[in-house]
């Protein structure tokens, strides 16, 4: 298989091996209603190290991963500071940082960027997971290769277009371009399907029922296909005096035989006068169980960056963040790719578009679905948590109801601890408190939040933890000879 070459790759090739570990922290006073188990999470952080965080705790758990990354236009603010080891690329990011239009190697840089976070996210999802990430033109070819890589090309499933707006743009250069990609990828194939869509009313309106059928209303379709074989073409009589043969370069869909069948049980049309070319009745009750996505997202079904933007303009009361998702592009994609109990991961969260679609998606269908939002910049807190605040606790300007009256939920808002360095716990210099190592431990692992001054050793045998379904236990002093003696050791 053709692969990507870029600088920096050989040096990056692991990298997702030796990122330190960071405890989650959690920080009650910016959490929502935080819940004391298996809570949404928003963290503060790079997500570099928030993912390696989440991994003991959610490593092939996430069913859905939506990812929006710098498109890397040039003209972006983003920088490629990843603390990689190698002399060599410590001297490139020195030299080289920040990225714009006239850095030369800023595809080499992105690309570094994005491949221990791929690998990671890949980590993280569940084998019968799905990833969605957005993309444009930029990097578009050189992402669907490094996917390749990492996920298997057997594993890509589609790329959709979202037509983000409709208006032209008449001082473009070449093309006004309106829209931009999707690009999805299942973590294997235990992933068999997408969800089905539940029908539009305009879907539904092309099926009439001109002739009263006690089937109820339906829609003609032809009865012949461009593949086929020439022997099985054939011309048929109808008892009614139709003929019928398909047209040269087409194939019948039926043998003669069911053909004369369906007519029998009414299920072929000849117009309203009955001698016309017979077409195959598909009933709506047929196909009510749903309609498959399209991979043109448009406007008006997904919305477009205008309502993006005045969704988060009217929650926030400014135009506080460029170019946000819709929150309908987003609901689509959990629609197709989750159940109502799934955890949703989205590492590059912005304005916290994906937590809003999620706590949307659940009032809707009374799902019980949980986000987890990385974002590493100031704003984290006064811009994706205050989003999400604002979401779960109602915003009294809006004219959308539900957002009104606020979809309800709760988060947890967690920063990252300082690196655990193994190296410092063997030597003893750096040994965490019990009551620190125990609460972390509890959160990483089982995603039980208990505060760190109500944790009382209960017993010696190390049981700290207690709830309806676990007693938890952490055998441990921070005491080097303690740690090397027998005692230690179960
Ligand atoms: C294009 S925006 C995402 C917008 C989002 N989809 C929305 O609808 O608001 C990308 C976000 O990723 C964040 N980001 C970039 N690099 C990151 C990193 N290494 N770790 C965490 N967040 C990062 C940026 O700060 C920015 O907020």
């Amino acid at each position: 298989m053709p692969t990507l070459e870029f600088n920096g790759k050989h040096h990056i090739y692991t990298h997702h091996l030796t990122v330190p570990y960071r405890p989650l922290e959690t920080d009650k006073s910016l959490s929502c209603n935080p819940t004391s188990e298996n809570d949404n999470l928003i963290i503060h952080g790079d997500n570099l190290h928030a993912l390696k965080a989440l991994l003991p705790r959610y490593a092939n758990r996430i069913k859905c991963i939506y990812i929006d990354p710098p498109y890397n236009t040039g003209k972006e603010d983003w920088e490629y500071n990843d603390n990689v080891k190698s002399p060599l690329m410590q001297t490139w990011f020195k030299e080289n940082s920040p990225i714009d239009n006239e850095d030369l190697e800023r595809h080499d840089k992105w690309l570094c960027m994005m491949w221990p976070r791929l690998h990671l996210l890949k980590e993280l999802l569940a084998e019968d997971g799905t990833i969605f990430i957005s993309i444009d033109d930029n990097e578009m070819h050189r992402l669907r290769m490094l996917m390749d890589e990492i996920f298997s090309a057997d594993n890509f499933i589609t790329q959709f277009i979202w037509n983000k707006k409709n208006v032209v743009q008449n001082d473009a250069k070449f093309a006004s371009v309106n829209h931009e990609y999707i690009i999805c990828y299942r973590k294997s194939d235990a992933f068999q399907k997408f969800n089905l869509l539940p029908r539009s009313e305009k879907a539904n309106q092309r099926y009439k029922n001109p002739d009263n059928d006690p089937r109820g209303p339906w829609q003609s379709v032809a009865l012949q296909a461009k593949s086929g074989t020439q022997e099985n073409v054939y011309t048929v009589t109808f008892p009614n005096g139709v003929t019928w043969s398909p047209p040269s370069g087409t194939f019948p869909k039926f043998p003669k035989e069911s053909l004369l069948s369906l007519y029998r049980e009414g299920y072929l049309y000849f117009g309203k006068k009955g001698k016309n070319v017979p077409r195959l009745k598909k009933y709506l009750s047929d196909v009510m169980q749903g309609m498959v996505s399209n991979s043109i997202l448009t406007t008006d079904e997904v919305g477009s960056t205008q309502t993006a933007t005045e969704t988060v303009k009217s929650i926030m009361g400014g135009n506080i963040f460029n170019s946000p998702k819709a929150v309908g592009l987003i609901q689509r994609f959990l629609l197709i790719a989750t159940g109502p109990d799934d955890i949703i991961l989205d590492s590059f969260a912005g304005s916290g578009t994906t937590a809003h679609a999620v706590l949307a998606s659940n009032k809707e269908d009374g799902g019980n679905r949980k986000f987890i939002l990385i974002e590493c910049e100031d704003y984290a807190d006064t811009i994706t948590a205050e989003r999400v605040r604002r979401v779960i606790n109602g915003v009294p300007e809006v004219s959308d109801d539900s957002l009104r009256e606020g979809l309800g939920g709760s988060f947890t808002y967690c920063t990252l601890g300082k690196p655990i360095e193994i190296e410092a716990m063997l030597t003893g210099k750096e040994l965490p408190s019990y009551a620190a190592l125990a609460t972390n431990l509890l959160f990483t692992t089982a995603g039980v939040s208990i505060e760190e001054d109500t944790l009382d050793q209960k017993n010696d045998d190390g049981l700290f933890h207690s709830d309806n379904e676990n007693d938890y236990y952490l055998i441990y002093k921070p005491d080097l000879a303690f740690l090397r003696s027998n005692e230690a050791i179960l």
